[in-house]
């Protein structure tokens, strides 16, 4: 019977152990799957022993004729100890690994690469020392990494599934993550948090350089002449993903294409005209409801930008003639 349970839990503790063999990155990662292994193994073992001898007994002790009765078992001290003190150990140990391994998550290692997102409705922008600013592209240096998080808006969050990293951006608040980015490559960061119709679209890369490229790429950005308003605008419409909608082709997509948009005079669907001016342009990024072009639907999320990125996209539209 026992030897039944023991080779039983023998094999599914086997069986969890492919569990620690997905893709992990960091040092964080190895240990969170271990975690979740020794978790599963437990939970798995304890499972196994209190089912098959439930299993077993329902059937051993099953009453077999209408008169039977039940034996009258007044308690067993010793049984009532190694239920107790068992289980004790069981949840002692666990708390301290969980404990510790919270710990590790929380202690950014010394001489970490420190850059700080900021969240917005919907995409992430990041900002690196020295003032440089990328929008839902995060380069980091391979090495331990501290991303300080924030939102403009409303609650995100920031989910990086290979790092097994997450943390809620929360408005007027800093909070933070780390992870150790050892492998060059490019990762995928999700929002987490359900902040939005624009929600599902808001998402970012990590691209992990090693330290030479990622310094010339740096110094690159500092260096260089500064990029006119209009390219910038043109990165900021691609990296936001604005352009799954709206093409510069004059191709109607779900969204009224920017070709020609400028200037030009609108009909909305309450029957009414506008002129596309600047104004038009920044209300229809901020508020996208407040007029909507005749023949399309109003399906277009509210991107809540800052006045900076409002205008460099504004300039990039006026060149779209
Ligand atoms: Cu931001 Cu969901």
């Amino acid at each position: 019977m026992f030897r039944m349970i023991f080779f039983s839990s023998l094999i599914l503790s086997a069986l969890s152990l492919p569990v620690a063999a997905f893709a992990q990155t960091t040092d964080l990662a190895k240990e969170w799957d271990a975690h979740f292994a020794t978790w599963l193994t437990i939970s798995i073992v304890v499972w196994l022993t209190v089912t098959i001898p439930m299993i077993y007994f329902l059937f051993k002790y099953r009453r077999r004729n209408k008169d039977e009765e039940g034996a009258y078992i007044k308690g067993n001290a010793g049984l009532e100890a190694v239920w107790i003190i068992i289980p004790l150990i069981i949840i002692i140990f666990l708390g301290v690994q969980s404990w510790s391994l919270f710990l590790k998550y929380r202690n950014v290692p010394e001489g970490a690469f420190e850059v700080r997102v900021e969240a917005f409705q919907y995409g992430f922008e990041m900002i690196y020392p020295d003032g440089i600013r990328t929008i839902n592209e995060l380069r980091v240096p391979s090495g331990p990494v501290k991303v300080s998080l924030t939102s403009r808006d409303v609650i995100h969050n920031f989910a990086v599934p290979d790092f097994r990293v997450r943390e809620d951006m929360i408005p007027g608040t800093t909070t933070y993550l780390w992870f150790n980015a050892d492998k060059p490559g490019e990762y995928n960061v999700y929002c987490a948090e359900l902040c939005g119709p624009g929600h599902s679209g808001m998402r970012a890369k990590i691209i992990v350089m090693e330290m030479e490229d990622f310094m010339s790429w740096f110094k690159a950005q500092g260096e260089g002449p500064a990029i006119p308003a209009e390219d910038r605008g043109a990165e900021l419409v691609d990296d936001l993903g604005c352009l799954g909608c709206h093409s510069i082709t004059g191709v109607k997509g779900m969204g009224p294409s920017y070709r020609g948009l400028y200037g030009s005079e609108r009909k909305l669907s309450d029957g009414t005209t506008a002129i596309a001016d600047e104004g038009y342009i920044r209300e229809s990024i901020l508020n996208p409801g407040a007029k909507v072009v005749e023949g399309f639907d109003p399906i277009m999320p509210e991107y809540n930008l800052s006045v900076e990125d409002l205008d460099f996209i504004i300039t990039y539209i006026k060149t779209i003639k």
